[in-house]
């Protein structure tokens, strides 16, 4: 085996590559150089693809991982660097949301910026509005550092955070930095500016009018009502600490707001615990307590890497602080909402050191695959995403297996020097010298690039910890309820916008309609293939929005459910999809039906599959969001498709009337159920007998 990846090696220096010093991780696929292996290994993947089912629930609970600063480029040395830590190659793995069913892409401009920062695109997908540089919680009339018309309620944003509480969900934060940091702070803050953490920058700002944010976590609504807090700050809550912490945003005005928050919320009669390291927290009763905050830190927590042990005085990981959070959460009724952010990927980019970061990829990895175990799949709707990327890249060519923190060569690099496969544009770690005739780099023989501290080159220097956000989008992954949403470029306010509409919360609260029963899975994919050459934006969403898949298949979801809940990188699981072939077998494919007219809006004159026209006064009427009051009686089912409202529909349909091939108990059309008729009449009726059958996770 090692005698052959040297040859392998010899092979490719022939070609490009000069040897280097960098570990070669072998790949774990033994026959990956037959074509065999790559022709079953995607017939699996097309399969599972076409046997994709939308899950149209509501989502009953919500969490969104953030990945900040996690751009593709980390993602993709994320994955690398996560098979390699299990000895693997790595290129051929894949990070637990890498599997989820649905991806896209994701605009993070702000207002102001073409590139983002992470206040405001935190606005843009938990308050579903674009926003200015540097800002929270507020609208593009409010520019950076102005305190006055941050506080005109016009100007002010209601978050994904207040949604779910006004929904009666039980909410709560993860993250890695402080509590008060950008990302969480667009959860329930208001705020020109990102600074504003405690009072001493507001002062500092000639703010002072505006609470700051420390402030505005403990004293207002929505974020005084999480139920968990869990990340660093001591210092901007004023909380007493021993750690010797080089943030300082430290109160001046006296106040310890962990004691104000505990104190509110045993006047309430509420339990409520404060936590400050990982024993404490892992002795937390979590079925007694109502209320949970953890400050790890005085700032942001320690970098995983940097961590001394896992020890009851150490600060947890983001998997042991998501568990106890999910373990508060779980409890509740109708569900909940949280935030968890691997927060640190963005601070380990700004240094340019690459393993502090990915290492931090790697963290998240963990904290979502347990919460893929522990959580109902059905009901809860996970997204991971990131903020915005960073001037990462990921230089070629290294051999496939190379160290991600590793270093490489090529014979057209004209100075001759190696170089890591992963740099920065910007950063610190500009590092060249000028020898008389021209720039000369560092030469990297020798040095440790694995090493935490090692810091990577930069073309243009900056300050300490200040390399620049990239400007490219960043990809949203999703599963579970509603996640098929996601489906192309979208802006990033479109993030917040499904989780409300899957949640039926905020704007959704009252208009949160779902196709339940749609069209059988081998008319869908006719239908694809009809419009793979044709799309448009808009037929693209409609048509979206009305497929999914048929009855049938359904009864073989819990099955499908257990297999899948191995999400190893390799899944062999998935070899059994004949119950679905059989299935579809009922359906008669050639159909004179042309199944891509069959979205929400339907047009009459495509119906010749037997129907009787004359019954049908006035096709004008039946389009989408049809008025079925004005169709009673003798009507084909078949023409109840368009947004129909279904508690309209009370009887004296004539299914014998659709003589088109089609088996019309599985082909009902988009029928439309309001959010509150499922939430209240349905909880076991409708939603039980047709929704719950809708959602199937192929990860
Ligand atoms: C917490 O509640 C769950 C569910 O009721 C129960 O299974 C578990 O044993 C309880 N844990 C503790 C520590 O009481
Ligand atoms: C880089 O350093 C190594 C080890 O010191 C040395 O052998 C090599 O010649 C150096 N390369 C260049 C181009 O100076
Ligand atoms: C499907 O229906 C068409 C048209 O009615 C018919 O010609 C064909 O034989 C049917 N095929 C199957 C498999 O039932
Ligand atoms: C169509 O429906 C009308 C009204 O119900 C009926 O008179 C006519 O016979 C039907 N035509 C066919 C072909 O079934
Ligand atoms: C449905 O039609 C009836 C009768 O024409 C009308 O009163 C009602 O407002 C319509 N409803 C909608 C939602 O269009
Ligand atoms: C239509 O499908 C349903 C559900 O699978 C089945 O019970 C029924 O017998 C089928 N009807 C016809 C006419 O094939
Ligand atoms: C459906 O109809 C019911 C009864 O007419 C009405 O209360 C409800 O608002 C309608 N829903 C929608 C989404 O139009
Ligand atoms: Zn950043």
């Amino acid at each position: 085996m090692m005698m052959m990846v040297v040859m392998v090696m010899v092979m490719k220096v022939m070609m490009v590559t000069l040897p280097t010093d960098s570990v070669i991780f072998p790949s774990p696929v033994p026959e990956e150089n037959d074509a065999g292996y790559w022709h079953r290994l995607m017939r699996k993947e097309v399969d599972e693809a076409l046997n994709l089912h939308h899950n149209t629930k509501i989502a009953k609970n919500i969490i969104l991982f953030l990945g900040d600063g996690m751009g593709v480029t980390a993602n993709t040395a994320g994955r690398i660097l996560k098979g390699q830590k299990a000895g693997r190659s790595g290129e051929e793995g894949y990070l637990a949301w890498e599997r989820f069913p649905n991806t896209a892409l994701l605009k993070t401009y702000n207002l102001d910026k073409q590139v983002g920062d992470s206040a405001s695109t935190a606005t843009s997908f938990l308050c579903g509005v674009k926003s200015n540089y540097e800002t929270l919680g507020v609208t593009g009339r409010v520019k950076f550092g102005d305190c006055p018309s941050s506080l005109n309620p016009t100007n002010q944003l209601h978050s994904l955070l207040k949604w779910a509480q006004d929904a009666g969900k039980v909410t709560g934060l993860v993250t890695t930095t402080r509590v008060t940091h950008a990302t969480p702070a667009a959860l329930y803050a208001k705020s020109a500016s990102r600074d504003w953490e405690c009072d001493t920058s507001t002062i500092r700002d000639g703010a002072g009018r505006c609470k700051d944010i420390a402030r505005q976590l403990i004293e207002d609504s929505p974020g005084r009502d999480m139920k968990v807090v869990l990340g660093g700050g001591r210092a901007v809550m004023g909380a007493p600490s021993n750690v010797d912490d080089d943030y300082d945003c430290y109160r001046t005005d006296g106040r310890n707001l962990v004691e104000e928050w505990k104190q509110e919320k045993e006047r309430r009669g509420e339990k409520a615990a404060y936590v400050t390291n990982t024993g404490e927290l892992l002795n937390v009763d979590l079925n007694s307590t109502d209320f949970l905050m953890g400050l790890f830190s005085d700032s942001h927590l320690p970098f995983h890497v940097l961590r001394d042990d896992n020890g009851p005085n150490e600060t947890p990981t983001l998997t042991q602080m998501t568990q106890a959070a999910l373990g508060i959460l779980k409890k509740a009724e109708y569900g909940f909402f949280l935030l968890v952010e691997s927060g640190l990927i963005d601070r380990g980019l700004h240094l340019n050191q690459p393993v502090k970061a990915l290492e931090e990829v790697v963290q998240l990895d963990e904290a979502v695959s347990m919460a893929l175990t522990t959580l109902n799949l059905e009901d809860t709707l996970i997204l991971v995403t990131a903020d915005h990327s960073h001037t990462l890249t990921l230089n070629g060519y290294p051999p496939r297996g190379n160290d991600i923190f590793g270093t490489t060569m090529y014979d057209r690099i004209t100075d001759g020097l190696p170089y890591t496969t992963l740099m920065f544009t910007t950063g610190q770690g500009y590092n060249y010298y000028y020898d008389g005739t021209k720039a000369v780099r560092r030469n990297l023989t020798g040095i440790d690039t694995t090493h935490p501290d090692f810091t990577s080159l930069a073309a243009v220097p900056t300050t300490y910890e200040r390399e620049v956000h990239g400007g490219e989008d960043v990809a949203v992954y999703a599963l579970g309820p509603m996640a098929h949403l996601f489906h192309r470029v979208h802006e990033q306010t479109y993030v917040a916008h499904v989780m409300a509409y899957a949640g039926c919360l905020g704007p959704y609260l009252h208009d949160c309609p779902r196709p339940l029963i749609t069209i059988p899975a081998d008319a869908y994919t006719l239908a694809q293939a009809h419009h793979s050459d044709q799309v448009t934006p808009s037929d693209h969403s409609d048509h979206d929005t009305t497929h999914s898949d048929h009855d049938t298949s359904h009864s073989d979801h819990s099955e499908h459910d257990t297999t899948h809940s191995d999400h190893s990188d390799h899944d062999t699981t998935h070899s059994d999809h004949s119950e679905h072939d059989t299935d579809h077998s009922e359906h008669n494919t050639t159909t004179p039906l042309d199944h891509s007219e069959h979205t929400g809006v339907m047009d009459h004159s495509e119906h010749t599959g037997g129907m009787n026209h004359s019954e049908h006064t006035d096709h004008s009427e039946h389009t989408g969001g049809m008025n079925h009051s004005e169709h009673t009686g003798g009507m084909d089912h078949s023409e109840h498709t368009g947004g129909m409202n279904h508690s309209e529909h009370t009887g004296g349909m004539d299914h014998s009337e659709h003589t088109g091939g089609m088996n019309h108990t599985e082909h009902t059309g988009a029928v439309w159920v309001c959010a509150e008729e499922v939430r209240i009449d349905v909880g076991g009726g409708v939603l039980a007998e047709v929704g719950v059958k809708a959602g199937h996770f192929t990860g």
